[in-house]
């Protein structure tokens, strides 16, 4: 019986030692990094790679809880007793004010989803708090001052009992014993911060340390509690809280440790923790890398575009004086032409001439256009030009190439006109390329010509002369009516040069003899009229150096022609379909007529048009009458020559001016002196 009985007390204290030792493995755990940790997040609450709990991420009204799954339980209220220690840190976001705070909960739930962010801490929302429903205390460690919740200051402990008003506060310190004073501690600072928390006999102490103190004699807070009261049911949820708002800290807890009694709790070795993630570091290298690549990406841009605006500015420049407002109409940007032109593309190249080149292209305003581009030195008496110009812009007739606009550029003008798709009529009279017209479209033509310059010598509210009428100023339209163009241009050439050299520039075997000594007048471009009629009819230009010399200038071939009793022998020989000689006859005549030596003598482009629809009869003329047919243009006797430019080149001048093809404008002075036969034709006094 005894040995029995001794039996069954063995037994029985073995049992009570497996017991004991079963409860002693669970009143405690450490944790140095939560790496192993069986914990339950929610929110932001994540657990690193390197083992710290970040219970929030660094944005802005977030909130994050970190529990222990298993609950701590204890048997009767008296029993209830815990010492923990934890180390945390709470970093500021770089550029913002840190906060708001983290906390150390004990709560009958887990789950803390419902509650909010900002000054609640993640631990209760405005239904919850201050309700003794909510069986949670905790130990804040607040980092910002929330007035509504009695606050002492944005840096302090406080233990909270279902609410937010806390029943103890105190601002973060710690008693130095070194110093022998209690130390504030700044808990923003980022630096890890050690927190004990000790519970029995119904008194709750709170300590709190530097990294690397050890825990201070006295608590910094000392509170009697009955934390039975808020746990009915004898069972705990131990973990941790953490919020921001507009303030916002990375909140991290490093290590934790916990024992049921103060004794056996384990303590943290500091030196074993995970380190607290470098945020300044880290944000700080690559801000001045940053800033450096910003500046220079700046600066890259800055000479970018300052060279890109440059460019534009080169390539689009005009030049624009205050005098032009009052044509603002008619003055169209280089850039509206450039692009017009696709650039002054060559596909776009409708001629080259004297004057510069002609290109097609099209504005949105206008349709198809023909813009020249005209180069020239002098500025000077451009205003007078321009004005000119403009005003020839506005004379409307149908037999007039319209102006649409001009633009000015250094060294350049850049006249837009209508454009013309047949071209000028020269192409028809001179090359094989296109078919040569008939009598019948040459005569309208004829009429088209004579009735625009009618207009614009008697029709336009003031005379306009046009100074450089021939074939190739003639354009064609659709419908082949003929349209007189490039109005003025003979005057543009006059400008810039000396005023006593200007009077006489034009084209050879068109130009008046008067027009050196007189200057320009109706009286020169009928003159021009004549030999227009004369080369259209003729179907040759006024001066052929190439021929032999009976036949070199037109007028005196056609004279010679009608001496030999057979004018219509004058006429084009290409010229195709019915023929009325009489028709033929009386233009050429008309020719003649207004190609008369003596200024005076030349009709007015009225009666020409009177003669040419016969409701005036043709003065009776013959190949002998004064000035018909004389092609010796001018008596120069009083003018003294210029030592230079030589003969030579003045003969060549002549020569090559008058052998391109007529689209060639004579800028230059050719010297009428020495009788020489190539200089026969036109003079340029100096
Ligand atoms: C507050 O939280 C409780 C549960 O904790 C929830 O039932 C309630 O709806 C929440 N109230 C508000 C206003 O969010
Ligand atoms: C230190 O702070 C504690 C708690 O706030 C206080 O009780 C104590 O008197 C302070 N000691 C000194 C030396 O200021
Ligand atoms: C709390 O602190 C006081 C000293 O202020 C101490 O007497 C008491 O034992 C402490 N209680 C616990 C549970 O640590
Ligand atoms: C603490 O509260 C519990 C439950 O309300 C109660 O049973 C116990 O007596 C209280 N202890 C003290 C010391 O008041
Ligand atoms: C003249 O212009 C019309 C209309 O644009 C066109 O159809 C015709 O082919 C042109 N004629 C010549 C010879 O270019
Ligand atoms: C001939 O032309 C003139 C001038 O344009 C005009 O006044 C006259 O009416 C025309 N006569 C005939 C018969 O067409
Ligand atoms: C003149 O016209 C001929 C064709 O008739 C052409 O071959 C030549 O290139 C032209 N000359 C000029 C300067 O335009």
């Amino acid at each position: 019986m005894i040995f029995r009985g001794s039996h069954l007390i063995l037994m029985i204290f073995f049992v009570h030692l497996i017991f004991i030792s079963s409860q002693k493995e669970e009143t405690g755990f450490i944790y140095n990094g939560f790496g192993q940790a069986d914990l339950s997040t929610d929110g932001v609450a994540k657990i690193l790679p390197e083992g710290q709990l970040q219970l929030t991420d660094g944005s802005g009204q977030k909130m994050g809880h970190a529990f222990l799954k298993k609950p701590f339980e204890f048997t009767s209220p008296e029993s209830l007793s815990f010492s923990t220690h934890f180390v945390c840190a709470l970093v500021p976001k770089p550029g913002f004010i840190g906060g708001h705070g983290i906390a150390f909960v004990l709560s009958a739930s887990m789950d803390l989803t419902h509650a909010d962010a900002t000054q609640f801490l993640g631990l209760f929302n405005i239904s919850t708090q201050g309700s003794s429903s909510s069986h949670l205390v905790a130990v804040e460690l607040d980092t910002a001052l929330s007035a509504e919740f009695d606050d002492i200051n944005a840096n302090h402990v406080g233990i909270d009992v279902n609410g937010l008003i806390s029943i103890a506060s105190t601002p973060a310190s710690y008693f130095s014993e070194i110093k022998g004073k209690n130390e504030s501690i700044s808990l923003l600072s980022g630096a890890p911060v050690q927190v004990w928390v000790d519970y029995g006999g119904n008194v709750l102490n709170v300590s709190l340390a530097p990294h690397k103190i050890q825990k201070p004699s006295q608590p910094l807070l000392s509170r009697s509690l009955n934390l039975s009261e808020s746990f009915p049911d004898r069972m705990i949820y131990l973990g941790f809280s953490g919020a921001t708002g507009t303030l916002i800290s990375y909140q991290y807890i490093l290590g934790w440790s916990f024992s049921r009694n103060r004794e056996s709790l384990q303590t943290l070795d500091v030196t074993k923790l995970p380190r607290v993630p470098p945020h300044k570091a880290r944000n700080e290298r690559p801000s001045t890398l940053l800033i450096v690549l910003l500046i220079l990406l700046a600066v890259i841009l800055f000479l970018v575009l300052g060279a890109a605006f440059a460019y534009r500015r080169r390539k689009y420049a005009e030049v624009r004086e205050e005098w032009e407002g009052e044509y603002g109409p008619h003055r169209l940007s280089y850039k509206t032409l450039y692009k017009a032109t696709k650039g002054f593309h060559k596909e776009g190249l409708l001629g080259k001439g004297g004057f510069g080149e002609v290109y097609k292209g099209t504005l949105p305003s206008h349709g198809e256009i023909a813009v020249k581009r005209v180069s020239h030195e002098a500025e000077e008496g451009m205003k007078q030009f321009v004005a000119e110009i403009v005003s020839m812009g506005t004379l409307k007739h149908k037999n007039m190439v319209p102006l649409l606009g001009y633009c000015r550029r250094k060294g350049e003008l850049l006249l837009v006109s209508e454009y013309m798709p047949n071209g000028s009529l020269d192409q028809y009279l001179f090359y094989d390329d296109k078919p040569p017209f008939s009598w019948r479209r040459r005569l309208i033509i004829i009429k088209d010509i004579a009735s625009a310059l009618s207009y614009m010598h008697t029709g336009a509210p003031q005379v306009v002369l046009h100074r450089d009428i021939k074939a190739s100023n003639v354009m064609l339209d659709a419908e082949y009516n003929g349209r007189l163009g490039d109005f003025g241009m003979a005057r543009f050439h006059d400008h810039g040069a000396d005023p006593a050299t200007t009077a006489a520039v034009g084209t050879i075997g068109y130009m008046a003899p008067e027009l050196v000594t007189m200057g320009a007048s109706t009286a020169t471009d009928v003159y021009g009229f004549g030999a227009f009629l004369l080369e259209v009819t003729c179907g040759r230009r006024p001066v052929e150096p190439a021929l032999p010399e009976e036949r070199r200038s037109l007028v005196k071939w056609v004279c010679q022609c009608w001496k030999m009793a057979s004018l219509l022998g004058a006429r084009d020989p290409r010229m195709r379909g019915e023929i009325s000689a009489e028709e033929v006859e009386t233009v050429l005549k008309i020719g003649l007529i207004c190609m008369n030596a003596v200024a005076e003598l030349r009709p007015s482009m009225e009666e020409v048009m009177q003669y040419l629809n016969e409701s005036l009869k043709l003065p009776d003329i013959t190949p002998n009458s004064p000035g018909i047919g004389s092609f010796v243009p001018l008596i120069m006797g009083s003018y003294p020559l210029p030592a230079s430019p030589t003969t030579e080149t003045l003969s060549a001048s002549l020569y090559s001016s008058s052998s391109a093809n007529d689209s060639t404008f004579v800028t230059h002075s050719i010297v009428y002196g020495h009788g020489r036969e190539e200089e026969r034709s036109t003079t340029k006094l100096f």
